[in-house]
C-alpha cells in the first residue's frame, strides 16, 4: 500500500484528505504540530475509516523529524498542507507567515530531494489571482499583486517549485488552486475546527445558529453583484479532498521535473447573501444577520473555471451548497455535544 506524508494532516482539509486517501487504498501518514488542529481528530478518523493512522507530533521544518518519518516507512508521495492561514493574522505578523509557509516548504522540498521522494502536491489559493478581470479564473488568469502576506506565501511557495522543478531536481508537483473550502464529512465526525472568534463566512454562519455569536455580519452589501454582496466558490472540503487523491494518481503518470496548476472550485459563484439563505432553507432556520461596512481587501467577486480540473484530472465536485450547508450544521451540532 502506497504511503502518503501528509503535513498538517491532523487540519481541517489534511483530515479529509486522509479519509479520501485511505478510501482510494493508500495509507497517510500524518505529520502535524497541532498548533491549528486537536489529537482528537485521530480517534474520529479511527471511526470513519476503522484504521488508526500512523501520525507524528511536530514540524515540518523539522528536517531529523522528517527523516526519521522516512528511515520508518517508504513514502512515496507528500501532500503538504501546513501553513498558517489568517488572512488578518498574516498582516499583524508577516515574519511568522513567510518563517513558517515558506521556510518549512524549503525544508521539505531538500527533505524530499534528500529521499528521492518524487510526488508533491501542494497547497495553493485562489488568492493569487487577487480580483480577477475576467472570470471565470482559469489557470491562465494572471496572478495578481497578494492581498497579503498569507497570500503572497501561496504565491511565493508556488514559485519556488517551479524554479526547483526547473532545476531538474527530479520531482513530480501539482499545485492546487484552492476556491472557499466549505463544509465537514458527511459523518460530521470531523470538520473544520473553530479556535478563536471565525474569520471565515460558513463557520461564523454555524456558530450564530448554534447562538455562540449573537448575529451575522453580512460585510457589505453594495458591490456590483445581483444582490450586492460579494461572490465565492465554495466548495465541499470532501469534493477537494479528493482532488488531492485525483492530483497523486496524475502524477504517477507525468515525467520528473513536471510541475502544473489546477483551479478546484465547483465553476459556481454564489453570493453570501444566497448562502445565508441556503443554510437557512437547508436547515430550516433563520439566522440573525445584519448588514455591515464592507471588509478592507475582500475580493468583490471570485469563481473558478474547472475545464481544466475536469478534463485532466476527471475530477468533479459531488456536493452542491445545500450539501455544503447541510454537513456544515451537523458538524456544528456534533461539536456542540461535547
Ligand atoms: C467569504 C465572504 C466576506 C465573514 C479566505 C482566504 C482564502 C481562503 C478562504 C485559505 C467574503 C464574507 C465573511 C463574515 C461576511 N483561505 N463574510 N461576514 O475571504 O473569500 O477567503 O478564506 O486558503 O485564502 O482569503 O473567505 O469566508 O472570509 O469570506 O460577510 O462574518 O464572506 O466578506 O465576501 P475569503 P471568507
Amino acid at each position: 500500500m502506497k504511503k502518503i506524508l501528509i503535513t498538517g494532516g491532523a487540519g481541517y482539509i489534511g483530515s479529509h484528505t486522509a479519509v479520501e486517501l485511505w478510501n482510494a487504498g493508500m495509507e497517510p501518514i500524518i505529520l502535524d504540530d497541532f498548533s491549528n488542529s486537536q489529537v482528537e481528530v485521530l480517534d474520529r478518523l479511527e471511526e470513519i475509516t476503522g484504521k488508526r493512522f500512523v501520525f507524528y507530533r511536530g514540524d515540518c521544518s523539522d528536517k531529523t523529524l522528517l527523516h526519521e518519518i522516512a528511515n520508518a516507512h517508504q513514502i512515496q508521495g507528500v501532500i503538504h498542507f501546513a501553513a498558517f492561514k489568517a488572512v488578518g493574522e498574516s498582516t499583524q505578523s508577516p515574519l511568522i507567515y513567510y518563517k513558517n509557509n515558506v521556510g518549512s516548504l524549503v525544508i521539505l522540498l531538500e527533505f524530499m530531494q534528500e529521499k528521492g521522494i518524487k510526488d508533491l502536491v501542494f497547497s495553493s489559493s485562489c488568492t493569487v489571482y487577487g480580483q480577477p478581470d475576467v472570470l471565470p479564473v482559469t489557470e491562465a488568469t494572471p496572478r495578481k499583486e497578494a492581498e497579503s502576506p498569507y497570500g503572497n506565501t501561496k504565491k511565493i511557495g508556488e514559485d519556488i517549485l517551479v524554479d526547483f522543478v526547473k532545476s531538474k531536481a527530479g520531482v513530480r508537483v501539482v499545485a492546487l488552486r484552492y476556491f472557499n473550502p466549505v463544509g465537514a464529512h458527511p459523518s460530521a465526525k470531523i470538520g473544520e475546527l473553530p479556535i478563536g472568534t471565525p474569520q471565515n463566512l460558513v463557520p461564523f454562519i454555524t456558530q450564530t445558529a448554534a447562538g455562540i455569536r449573537e448575529k451575522l455580519t453580512v460585510f457589505g452589501n453594495d458591490y456590483d453583484t445581483p444582490d450586492g454582496s460579494c461572490i465565492r466558490d465554495y466548495i465541499h472540503v470532501v469534493d477537494l479532498a479528493d482532488a488531492h487523491v485525483k492530483a497523486l494518481h496524475f502524477l504517477t503518470d507525468q515525467p520528473l521535473n513536471f510541475y502544473d496548476v489546477f483551479n478546484v472550485g465547483t465553476g459556481r459563484g454564489n453570493t453570501v447573501l444566497e448562502v445565508i439563505h441556503a443554510f437557512e432553507a437547508v436547515n430550516n432556520l433563520t439566522l440573525p444577520y445584519e448588514i455591515g461596512p464592507r471588509r478592507a481587501g475582500d475580493v468583490v467577486k471570485t469563481w473558478a473555471d474547472t475545464k481544466k480540473i475536469n478534463q485532466v484530472l476527471g475530477w468533479f465536485p459531488a456536493y452542491d451548497l445545500d450539501a455544503c450547508m447541510r454537513d456544515s450544521w451537523r458538524w456544528q451540532q456534533f461539536l456542540m455535544k461535547g
